[in-house]
């Protein structure tokens, strides 16, 4: 698989990037809100009856929170302090008692007692600095059969001036983070090599070519 470093950047110069701009993020809308709620009604469904959950690059806990009525347990994780700080405000707020938010970053999260039921990845995977490395952790911290759940920009498959120009240009005066570049078909590869067996791959944007596959991944080894 070709995934490419467009700037490498270390892990702490990504944390210093989110937090940045975390709220900012926070007080942001969500682009494409019927989307969004494809996306929440199908991970719902999926996670219906298990009991411990793990989401990875969680931001300001939004989707955990939506979450939490669906299953035992949400530890939810994030590289950015500051945008944990703002997932445990809204924690506060919600009075959602089985949900916790802890700073990790992708790859570093913690491990739960006979491994977590599902693994919630949501527009990150192409921001780590390592897909491989991140893949196999989140199967090692998965139970045998548990659930990898990603839905992920395959920026790749996108207009060649969205990764050649724009984010280059916008990472070199600090407006966009450290990015990998993969295709949605090389995004499904990782996966089956990592000992993942796809079981849905679908689309859940409202308009316009989707690249943000909704995948969701047994661990079968
Ligand atoms: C685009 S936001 C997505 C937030 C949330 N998952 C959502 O879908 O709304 C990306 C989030 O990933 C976090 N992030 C970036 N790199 C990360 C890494 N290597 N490990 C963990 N989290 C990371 C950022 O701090 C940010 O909160």
């Amino acid at each position: 698989m070709t995934t490419q470093t467009m700037i490498a950047a270390p892990a702490d110069a990504d944390a210093r990037f989110w937090n940045r701009i975390a709220r900012k993020y926070a007080a942001g809308s969500i682009a494409d809100p019927t989307g969004y709620e494809t996306t929440i009604a199908r991970t719902a469904s999926l996670l219906e009856g298990l009991g411990h959950v793990l989401e990875t690059g969680c931001g300001t806990g939004t989707t955990a929170l939506r979450l939490a009525g669906n299953a035992g347990h949400i530890t939810a994780t994030d590289i950015s302090p500051a945008m944990i700080d703002i997932a445990r405000e809204r924690l506060a707020d919600s009075g959602t008692g089985n949900v916790s938010f802890q700073v990790a970053p992708s790859g570093a999260e913690p491990l739960a007692a006979g491994g977590y039921d599902a693994v919630l990845a949501f527009n990150v995977l192409h921001l780590v600095q390592n897909l491989d490395d991140t893949l196999a952790h989140l199967q090692a911290v998965l139970k045998p059969g548990g659930l990898l759940i990603s839905k992920t920009p395959c920026l790749a498959d996108m207009n060649p001036l969205i990764r050649w120009v724009m984010i280059p240009v916008m990472q070199m005066i600090g407006k966009a983070p450290h990015v990998l570049s993969f295709t949605c078909g090389e995004l499904a590869g990782a996966l089956r090599r990592h000992g993942f067996e796809i079981i849905a791959d679908e689309r859940h944007a409202s308009k316009g070519k989707d690249t943000r596959p909704f995948l969701a991944a047994r661990a079968v080894s």
